[in-house]
């Protein structure tokens, strides 16, 4: 039935650097979704994409993300802070589809090394999460001196995170929800 299908929120870990912190971010994402009830998730992790970088867009989309993308409700855009802006790879992964995204919720989770969460690359992807059509929620998650959140393993340092993430969380779901009624319930006129 429609309306008990559960949500399919994916968690794109957003960086293919060696030794990335932000692995961890997004595995406790995903992690944390899974434990909700009416909710699918899977971790999409942008190294694993046989992407070419010699062309750019939709002329390279990957089946498979295409797929993924075209199932969700929502998104989680785990996102490393580079030099305030977001990873030059992420980006090429998110331009490769576009019809995909339109009228679905994302959240952003910012992680960074300095004090302050990711805040500049989560407010330097606000203008592209428009431009491809998702709509963005009014609450982050920011990862601050995210070596001190987590340790070598994985395993997380500071459970004041668990809080924010179920705000972020609920806010989310509450989006993806309401969005899924409009795209099936709303004509466009
Ligand atoms: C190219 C580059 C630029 C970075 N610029 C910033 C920055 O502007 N602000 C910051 O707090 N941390 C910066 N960092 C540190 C990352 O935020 C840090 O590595 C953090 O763990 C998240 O990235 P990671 O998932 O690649 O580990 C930078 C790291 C790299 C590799």
């Amino acid at each position: 039935m429609e309306a008990t299908r559960p949500l399919f929120i994916p968690v794109i870990l957003g960086t293919a650097r060696m030794g990335r912190m932000s692995q961890h971010a997004a595995h406790l994402l995903a992690q944390e979704i899974g434990k909700r009830p009416g909710v699918e998730t899977e971790l999409i992790d942008i190294a694993q994409l046989p992407l070419p970088t010699n062309d750019a867009g939709e002329a390279i989309k990957d089946s498979g993300f295409s797929a993924a993308m075209d199932r969700a409700d929502a998104l989680v855009i785990v996102a490393p802070e580079y030099n305030h802006g977001y990873s030059g790879l992420l980006k090429h992964v998110l331009d490769s589809c576009l019809k995909e995204y339109i009228h679905k919720a994302v959240g952003i989770v910012g992680v960074s090394a300095g004090p302050f969460g990711g805040t500049r690359v989560i407010q330097n992807l606000l203008p592209v999460m428009r431009e491809l059509g998702l709509v963005t929620i009014f609450w982050d998650v920011n990862f601050s001196s995210v070596q001190k959140a987590f340790a070598p393993d994985g395993a997380l340092l500071d459970d004041g995170y668990i809080r924010r993430i179920d705000k972020f969380l609920k806010e989310l779901f509450w989006m993806a929800k309401t969005l899924r009624h409009g795209r099936e319930q709303v004509p466009m006129d």
